[in-house]
């Protein structure tokens, strides 16, 4: 469910024509509905309902500061990967005690920096990690809070780029050592069990391969707890998909918490979950505009002024994202067969192949659909492109969230060594 549609056959983010934008701001840009965020948010904690929840938004799905505020305002806290990430969340206002800290490789400055901030919680992913955790804690007189994630050894049914949770994969603790683990955190000073931590993948849309994984989780977390280990917390991580055509069925939020709800039961875990896409995916989208048509033999191109360096999903993981005019084409001209590529010089760096679509021009603008997770995030100036802008909109209002650099700007932090001068 988003909040983009068609209203007297233009497409409209919320009560915002998109043409306006393309006038106002130049393509490519990003756009993000407010309402569609909130709707997600809100329909996922009214799933939790009867259940206390931290929904820690995992902000590498879509970490521009407007868009966490939008979050923070929601109440959401955040699942943050970087320093740079926990800075963001801190500056969009989201309090440290709602922040967790993931991903296999936090260096010890990112460590003492999260440490600093007070954060809720590391998920810890290797005794190395381990260690620095505990080391960086005592050097600062604290005492770091510590969930292991574990890796229970499940096909997540995703695309293999994006499943994390097989026995083989670099994400979290072998599901034997487990156990050891909870023993080496209470030998350590400065490090104290709290929870555990799972996550399998991402875009998944069957419940099966989440609900052994997590009843495997929540099983582990009981022998912990015989064995007196502190589990109060069970962060089950993220990775609900999100229809990207119409034919997908996803499972949806509300299957999605009544699995975690039934497996938790009367067992008093708090739960903790890291949603990214669900909440973002299809909140936005990229608006590009078609630069040439090209007519081979047997194929017609659109050539877009958006490319992989934009929003590489299709290239990257042969991702499907729906496309549609601007202007709705309801009833206008003939359906054609389009590959619509971008300008980057990448064979790759194609959007859809053999799109069937009413028949358009050059000059006409598209819309990429349900691009508002891992779109921006994953974008680069790969050709010297520079980023390109996002929007938000909320009801009648919109505003630029992050502009589009100058050539100046994208070129201000390199320099050129006195030898060459
Ligand atoms: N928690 C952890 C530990 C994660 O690694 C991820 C995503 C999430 C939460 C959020 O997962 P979500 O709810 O968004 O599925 N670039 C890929 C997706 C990579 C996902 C990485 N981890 C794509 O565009 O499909």
């Amino acid at each position: 469910m988003h909040h983009f549609h068609y209203n007297s056959g233009e497409l409209y983010c919320e009560e915002v024509p998109l043409s306006l934008l393309s006038k106002k701001i130049g393509s490519p840009f990003y756009v993000y509905s407010t309402a569609t965020m909130e709707r997600h948010v809100r329909v996922i904690r009214e799933a939790f309902s009867g259940k206390d929840v931290l929904i820690a938004y995992s902000v590498k799905a879509n970490s521009n500061l407007a868009v966490l505020k939008t979050l923070a305002r929601n109440d959401c806290g955040a699942d943050v990967v970087s320093s740079g990430e926990l800075q963001r969340a801190l500056k969009a206002g989201i309090p440290a005690k709602k922040i967790v800290f993931s991903g296999v490789g936090k260096t010890k400055a990112e460590i003492q920096h999260a440490l600093n901030a007070g954060i809720w919680q590391f998920n810890v992913e290797s005794l190395e990690e381990l260690n620095a955790l505990s080391n960086v804690a005592e050097s600062m007189g604290v005492t770091a809070p510590v969930a292991l994630r574990v890796n229970p050894d499940v096909a997540a049914g995703a695309h293999p780029n994006i499943s994390t949770g097989k026995a083989g994969d670099k994400f979290g603790v072998a599901w034997n050592e487990a156990a050891h683990f909870y023993d080496k955190i209470q030998e350590l000073p400065n490090v104290e069990s709290i929870g555990i931590d799972v996550h399998i993948g991402s875009q998944i849309g069957e419940l099966p391969p989440m609900r052994t994984a997590f009843q495997k989780t929540i099983e582990l977390a009981l022998q912990l707890r015989s064995k007196g280990h502190q589990i109060t917390r069970i962060d089950f991580g993220g990775g609900l998909g999100i229809p990207y055509e119409s034919s997908d069925e996803p499972a949806s939020p509300a299957l999605y918490a009544n699995l975690i709800k039934d497996l938790v039961g009367d067992l008093d875990f708090e739960v903790i979950i890291e949603p990214g896409r669900v909440i973002v995916g299809n909140a936005g989208v990229l608006v590009s505009q078609i630069i040439y048509t090209k007519e081979t033999h047997d194929q017609t191109f659109l050539i877009l002024d958006s490319g992989l360096n934009d929003l590489i999903r299709p290239s990257l993981y042969g991702a499907h994202h729906e496309i549609i005019p601007l202007v709705d084409p309801v009833n206008s001209g003939v359906v054609k067969t389009y590959d619509i590529v971008g300008p980057i010089c990448e064979s790759t760096d194609k959007f859809a192949t053999n799109r069937k679509m009413h028949s358009i021009e050059s000059g006409e603008y598209l819309a990429i659909m349900s691009a508002g997770a891992y779109g921006a995030v994953l974008s680069s100036q790969y050709n010297s492109r520079p980023l390109i802008p996002e929007v938000l909109v909320k009801g009648k209002k919109y505003s630029v969230v992050r502009q589009r650099p100058s050539f100046e700007q994208m070129i201000e932090l390199e320099g050129i060594p006195t030898w060459l001068t």
